[in-house]
């Protein structure tokens, strides 16, 4: 009997399965190696660096924020690397999910696909509130004033616009950014999905608007506030404590590692605003589930991967330094913070156009986030581990309609009740989950198919791929020392993993195969 479960909960779909799944897929193979890369930087410029950037300077990493982007950046790098290889090795879509069926077999894939709905799902819940923060700045800017309580989540204190101090009011339910993810879920039933010319039009708006700030902000850069890069620890470290550059590092990591990180600025809050503004780098992963769709996958998956990821990164660093040169790091907890920078260059006129530029683009990475979490349900239900509803198809509008109608009200239910800092963490604890696995995937396909054909291999093997589920579990680690994370973590997997023991494990398609053969 034990034998059997086993049995069951490991077994895996052969890449031959996998690649006959997604041959008559009849997608059309039109993204080339540089729509790749633009589908890459859509994804990932958001609400990551339009809003949770200037949050975690203010409130963990002070000036050390660069330095948490650096950070974070080298992880990224390592796992996109591992996703380059499995990316073009294997080119499909459903992504990590699928690579997790043919490594770990059926039970890991459903965790994957559990964690995926926070990395995908909660992530567009994430990026509506972000969203939700631009809108009602702008509208403040035209003397419009939305009800304190409709524009944050269930017990979240308000924050004043321009200078981030709580108002002292708090939100009951965030409307704006509900009524953002009804219209997304909408436009998507309606069979809007990443149309290549629009995507490519919207990220040029958005990186147009990053590269504007960097280069304009560069003027006013005061480097006075760039000092001290790493804010003394508060609290204070006990009298005695080795305050060596290694102790500091040792003493965060050994924070991290017990669960007890709650310092702010020091060197440990330069390593938890890692850990939050990791949110800002996902999307190059999203790339992968676009395999279907490249003209030549196996050479132009990693390079639009890597590609999106590297550009990014760039803009990321010099973003971060612009803002907390411009604006005192204390003052950024606000829900606007690079509208709150440009406000300080004295320039209102860029304000607008940053605000507009930014709600532009949080829509399409809305979109794309939704999108991808439909894809991964479909491919899910096709599998037989969700119901089959989840892969019915609209008539008129060819769209898996109920599966996106679920899917945008499990969003919008969670964006209108919970805070962007709760959401992000959320959806990081998901994705560095993901990605540790992910990791694990390249060196467990070196190890039993040595010969299969990889266009891209990670480099430094097995070092890249190590290194990079560490980082993963140290940031991990991280986020979890927030109760509030901890506990949403363990009851959202306790409810989650029955699920596949009452539902999946008997209803698999290769249950079914297996119980007929
Ligand atoms: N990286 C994306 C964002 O920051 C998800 O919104």
């Amino acid at each position: 009997m034990t034998a059997s479960i086993l049995a069951r909960l490991t077994r895996r779909k052969s890449l031959a399965d996998l690649q006959a799944d997604h041959e008559g897929s009849g997608l059309k193979r039109a993204l080339g190696p540089i729509n790749l890369i633009f589908f890459g930087i859509g994804t990932i410029i958001g609400t990551g660096i339009f809003v949770l950037t200037g949050q975690a300077a203010a409130q963990f990493a002070g000036p050390g924020i660069m330095i948490s982007f650096v950070i974070t950046g080298v992880l990224c790098a390592l796992v996109a690397l591992c996703y380059a290889e499995l990316a073009s090795a294997i080119p499909i879509s459903g992504s990590a999910y699928s690579y997790s069926y043919a490594s770990g077999g059926e039970f890991l894939a459903w965790i994957m696909g559990l964690l995926l709905l926070l990395e995908y799902g909660i992530a567009a819940s994430t990026v509506s509130v972000g969203w939700a923060g631009y809108l009602v700045s702008l509208l403040g800017d035209a003397g419009i004033h939305l009800p304190p309580q409709l524009i944050a989540g269930y017990g979240v204190p308000v924050t004043d616009a321009i200078t981030g101090a709580p108002t002292g009011e708090i939100g009951v339910f965030n409307l704006p950014a509900v009524l953002a993810l009804v219209a997304v879920t909408m436009l998507l039933i309606a069979g809007v999905s990443e149309s290549a010319t629009a995507n490519n039009i919207i990220v040029v708006i958005k990186v147009s608007v990053v590269v504007a700030f960097i280069v304009i902000g560069a003027g006013f850069v005061n480097f006075a506030l760039w000092q001290p890069l790493i804010p003394p620890q508060i609290p204070a470290p006990p009298p005695g404590a080795d305050m060596s550059l290694w102790g500091q590092i040792s003493r965060a990591l050994g924070d991290v590692v017990t669960g007890h990180n709650d310092v702010q600025y020091g060197v440990g809050g330069v390593i938890t605003g890692a850990a939050k503004i990791f949110f800002a780098y996902l999307g190059f992963e999203a790339v992968s589930t676009a395999g279907a769709e490249s003209k030549n996958p196996k050479r132009d998956m990693p390079i639009g991967i890597l590609g999106s990821l590297a550009i990014c990164t760039v803009l990321y660093i010099l973003t971060a330094g612009v803002l907390v040169g411009v604006v005192p790091y204390a003052n950024l907890n606000n829900p606007a913070p690079i509208a709150t920078a440009v406000n300080h260059m004295g320039l209102p006129w860029f304000a607008v156009l940053v605000k507009l530029g930014a709600l532009c683009g949080l829509s399409s990475t809305m979109l794309v986030l939704l999108y991808g979490q439909t894809r991964i349900f479909y491919t899910m239900a096709r599998d037989g581990l969700l119901p089959r509803v989840f892969g019915d198809v609209h008539a008129k509008y060819q769209t898996p309609w109920i599966n996106t109608a679920l899917v945008g009200m499990v969003a919008a239910g969670f964006a209108g009740f919970f805070g962007i800092g709760d959401l992000s963490n959320y959806t990081n604890v998901g994705t560095l989950a993901a990605f540790a696995i992910v990791c694990l995937t390249v060196i467990y396909f070196r190890v039993t198919s040595p010969g299969m054909e990889r266009q891209f291999r990670t480099p430094l093997f097995p070092l890249t791929p190590i290194l990079g589920a560490a980082m993963c579990m140290l940031l991990l680690m991280s986020i979890m020392a927030d109760e509030k994370t901890r506990v949403f973590f363990a009851w959202y997997l306790g409810v989650g993993i029955p699920v596949y023991f009452i539902y999946g494990m008997w209803k698999s398609r290769l249950n079914a195969r297996a119980s007929s053969s």
